[in-house]
């Protein structure tokens, strides 16, 4: 997918990071298209699980479609304000979701509530209007809120969540290729020669401690 291609790097180095492996469980909360859902299916094996979560039907059949034989993962169709799985989880990962929901911080309470005691909290979220095309700042008006990802350190700690490490990440390229196509497929404008940066990826690594529910 061509989000996980320009992407890549910060999902790769936020799961290495927790030293996610076989057996682990988790969920992706907004999981979409289940790109993410796949990835980690084939890090944690048969013995771990998968649960892919999102408000759309249609994802949880595209997700399924993609996950073909990984029956680690299970794909069901809630909202992330009324996120219940039938098992604690040691993750609960969400990528480009807060953007779009209506409060972000009870949807991180609602991820916290999923996870087991230590277990982590991992969300990446853009600073929309950090990227750059041309030198001018992006914008994306059908999000709720594009700049996000540069509150979620301080989202994290009111959701009584202890913040373990943060930091943004941001792909960059000018001219034809997997940047520009992104951008092209995001905004439906191709940016030809010009400089892109996209929107920094902000990733918040986060532990629930004994003591919260
Ligand atoms: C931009 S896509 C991101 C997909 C995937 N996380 C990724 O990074 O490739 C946002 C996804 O969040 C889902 N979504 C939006 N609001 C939601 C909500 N309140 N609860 C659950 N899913 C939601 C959408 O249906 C969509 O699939």
């Amino acid at each position: 997918m061509l989000r996980d291609d320009v992407y890549r790097r910060p999902l790769a180095t936020a799961l290495d990071r927790l030293g996610v492996g076989p057996g682990w469980k988790a969920v992706d909360v907004g999981a979409g298209r289940g790109d993410v859902a796949v990835a980690l299916a084939e890090i944690v094996g048969h013995g771990g699980r998968i649960y892919a979560v999102d408000s759309d039907p249609l994802a949880r059949d595209e997700t399924a479609r993609a996950a073909g034989a990984y029956s680690q993962v299970l794909a069901i169709t809630q909202g992330a304000e009324d996120l219940l799985l039938p098992e604690p989880v040691d993750l609960a990962f969400c990528r480009f979701l807060l953007l779009h929901v209506i409060d972000p911080l009870s949807v991180l309470a609602r991820m916290a509530a999923a996870v087991r005691p230590q277990g982590w909290v991992v969300a990446q979220e853009p600073i929309t209007s950090a990227g750059r095309v041309g030198g001018l700042p992006l914008s994306m008006p059908d999000a709720r809120h594009p700049d996000v990802g540069a509150l979620l350190p301080s989202l994290v700690r009111a959701s009584g969540l202890e913040l373990v490490d943060a930091w943004a990440e941001a792909p960059a390229d000018a001219g034809p290729g997997p940047v520009a196509r992104y951008l092209a497929e995001l905004t439906g404008v191709d940016p030809e020669d010009d400089p892109i940066v996209l929107p920094p990826l902000v990733t918040v690594l986060a532990r629930k401690p004994d003591s919260v529910r």
